[in-house]
């Protein structure tokens, strides 16, 4: 009875100052009051209204996508405070908080069948030269919104002579990027985003905004999202170091036969050992593609991909005058991967030259939506034939098994992907330096498996761990312990193989920023509270 007495009294309040899809908060006092306190601009939409179903395409991995009952969208920091706090007051809040960016995680984290934060209207990105934020200086900065894709910021970077290091697919998210690792293509030449932020804005749990630096009085937030993903506050503004927007992109895709497998493998090997130039680098993959992207069957196809940038500090100097000493300035393209494509038959060649904030857009087709999808593997630090002859025969044997139970593994990939030794001198000088321990530079292995039917969720992740297995026995053949990579998470890995021996770090920084373990949906820190309510899976040990 009084419930519905003040469900009418709700319904007959004059117009929100949000824009409202649906009918979900009528009779929720909480998220009434948010309607009124959101921005004119910001959205609520809830369940089978049109920006709702939107959010629910939005998720690369089809099995992520689920139907929120409420989903924000914000578009100022106070805007996603009061979501936050109207969440803990809202019945579809308090067990099912989710805050979404890209939508391309691997971990389930960012949907939610209650209360969900769709952060993609945020999505501006800015260049600011002399930032001074607090305790840092930063002579430019690439400052990008939580909610953007990487295509949004290299479409405003592009043609400024600046950009940031973000994803090769331009419709990833910059938030689980940047929180997650941060591998780019230029992250052989300047680091990894990680080693690259120098501040966050950040929602607290509490509602409360802070900047987070490496110095300030919320340094331990810094160093846990520099590799600790999503799990502490929502981030509506990073703050990275910029990097010089490289002149020329070129790419090399080559289709090698089949007879040419062997050679293309040692040829790899080969160019993982001499390569000297930081702006040039390779990938390696083995996938299930049609020869022709845009027609014909696919057929597992040996796709090997080349890319050199022009060295900016090469380019800069020599029309001023001489190129100092230390700098050692680039072969051409050809010269560079001569060796790599020496005595292969190729099938096809495309080259392509594009400005550098086009660059993400030749990875797009190679990775459609509307699958079931995985994005995993660990890495090693050194890249030896038997271990690139084991992965890939592991990798057709994926794709044979998956066409035999009648499955489509159309643009299913396994890609091994080359690293600049000590990121040019811009790795970390210690594993505690970041909550992802990544002292040792090593080279990235991917499986992206695709599938229809959730039926053989379990048959993939079998092929996961046996591709893992691979790696990891290689690894502990030849040289130390090497962290996975965390925006390649696999199901199965325990945080110990993902975050070392900072976990214990982790959990503490967890506990003190969300006390109520309100984050909680994909990999859980083990803070107290989140084991006693059931939601931790990320404990100080291994399993
Ligand atoms: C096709 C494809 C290509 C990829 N390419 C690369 C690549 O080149 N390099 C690379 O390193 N990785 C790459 N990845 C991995 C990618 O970085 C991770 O999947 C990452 O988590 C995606 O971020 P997102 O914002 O799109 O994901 P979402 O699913 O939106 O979010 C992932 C996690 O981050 C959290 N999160 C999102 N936004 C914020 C925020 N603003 N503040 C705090 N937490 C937040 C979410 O809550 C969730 O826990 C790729 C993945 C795919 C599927
Ligand atoms: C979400 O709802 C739509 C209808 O609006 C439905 O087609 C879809 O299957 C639902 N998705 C999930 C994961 O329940
Ligand atoms: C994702 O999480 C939901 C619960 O929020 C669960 O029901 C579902 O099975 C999970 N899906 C995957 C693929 O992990
Ligand atoms: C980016 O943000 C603007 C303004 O908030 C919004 O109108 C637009 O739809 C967003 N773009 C995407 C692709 O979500
Ligand atoms: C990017 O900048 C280049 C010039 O540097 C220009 O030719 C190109 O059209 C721009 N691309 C986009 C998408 O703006
Ligand atoms: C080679 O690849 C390009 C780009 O995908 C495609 O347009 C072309 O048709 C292919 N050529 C052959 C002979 O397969
Ligand atoms: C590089 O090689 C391609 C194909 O072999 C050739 O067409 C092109 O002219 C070469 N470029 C240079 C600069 O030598
Ligand atoms: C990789 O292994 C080869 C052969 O065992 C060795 O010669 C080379 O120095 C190693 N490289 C690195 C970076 O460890
Ligand atoms: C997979 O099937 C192809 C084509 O039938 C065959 O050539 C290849 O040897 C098989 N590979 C494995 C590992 O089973």
């Amino acid at each position: 009875m009084y419930l519905q007495f003040i469900c009418i009294l709700l319904l007959i309040i004059p117009a929100t100052s949000a824009f409202v899809q649906g009918d979900c908060i009528s009779c929720d006092a909480a998220l009434t009051k948010l309607s009124f306190q959101l921005s004119p601009e910001a959205a609520i939409s809830c369940r089978n209204s049109p920006l709702q179903k939107q959010n629910a395409k939005r998720y690369w991995g089809k099995q992520y996508g689920k139907n929120a009952t409420i989903v924000v969208f914000p578009v100022t920091k106070e805007d996603v405070s009061h979501a936050v706090q109207a969440a803990s007051f809202s019945r579809y809040g308090e067990r099912d908080l989710a805050f979404v960016c890209g939508g391309h995680g691997q971990t389930n984290a960012s949907s939610s069948s209650g209360f969900l934060i769709d952060l993609s209207w945020m999505n501006s990105t800015k260049i600011l030269h002399n930032l001074i934020l607090e305790d840092v200086t930063i002579s430019t900065a690439i400052a990008y919104q939580g909610g953007a894709i990487w295509k949004q910021v290299t479409d405003t970077t592009n043609g400024t002579g600046f950009t940031a290091v973000g994803a090769r697919v331009g419709s990833v998210g910059v938030g689980g990027f940047s929180t997650g690792g941060g591998i780019g293509f230029l992250a052989g030449a300047y680091g990894y985003a990680i080693d690259r932020l120098r501040a966050l804005e950040v929602v607290l749990m509490s509602g409360k905004i802070v900047l987070a630096t490496k110095t300030n009085r919320y340094s331990d937030l810094f160093w846990a999202m520099q590799g600790g993903g999503g799990q502490f506050g929502i981030v509506t503004t990073f703050y990275q170091e910029a990097v010089p927007e490289p002149t020329s992109s070129q790419f090399g895709v080559w289709i090698v036969a089949r007879k040419s497998w062997e050679r293309a493998r040692q040829n790899t090997v080969d160019f993982f050992r001499s390569n000297n130039d930081p702006y040039s680098l390779m990938y390696y993959s083995l996938g299930y593609y049609p020869e022709d992207l845009a027609k014909a069957k696919p057929t597992t196809l040996m796709v090997m991909v080349g890319i050199q940038f022009a060295n900016p500090e090469c380019h800069l100097h020599s029309p001023y005058g001489p190129i100092p000493s230390h700098i050692r300035c680039q072969k051409g393209f050809n010269a560079t991967f001569s060796g790599l494509l020496d005595g292969l038959i190729l099938e096809n060649i495309s080259t392509y030259n594009v400005p550098y904030g086009q660059a993400t857009e030749l990875s797009t087709l190679f990775f459609p939506y509307g699958h079931r999808r995985g994005f995993w593997g660990p890495q090693t630090s050194n890249v030896t034939m038997p271990f690139v002859d084991a992965a890939s025969k592991q990798m057709e044997l994926y794709i044979n098994q998956s066409l035999n139970r009648g499955e489509s593994p159309d643009s299913a990939v396994w890609v091994l992907q080359y690293m600049y030794p000590g990121q040019n001198g811009h790795g970390p000088t210690s594993d505690e330096a970041t909550a992802w321990p990544h002292t040792q530079t090593a080279h990235q292995t991917l499986f992206s498996p695709s599938w229809r039917s959730a039926e053989n969720d379990a048959f993939v992740v079998r092929h996961n761990d046996a591709l893992n297995q691979i790696t990891y026995d290689h690894q502990a053949s030849i040289g130390p312990f090497i962290a996975d990579y965390p925006n390649y998470i696999s199901p199965k890995a325990d945080g110990h193989r993902v975050w070392g021996d900072n976990i214990e770090r982790l959990i503490r920084i967890k506990a003190k920023y969300d006390p109520e373990c309100r984050i909680h949906q994909g990999r859980v820190f083990a803070s107290d509270t989140c084991i006693e309510r059931g939601w931790a899976n990320v404990y100080p040990w291994k399993s």
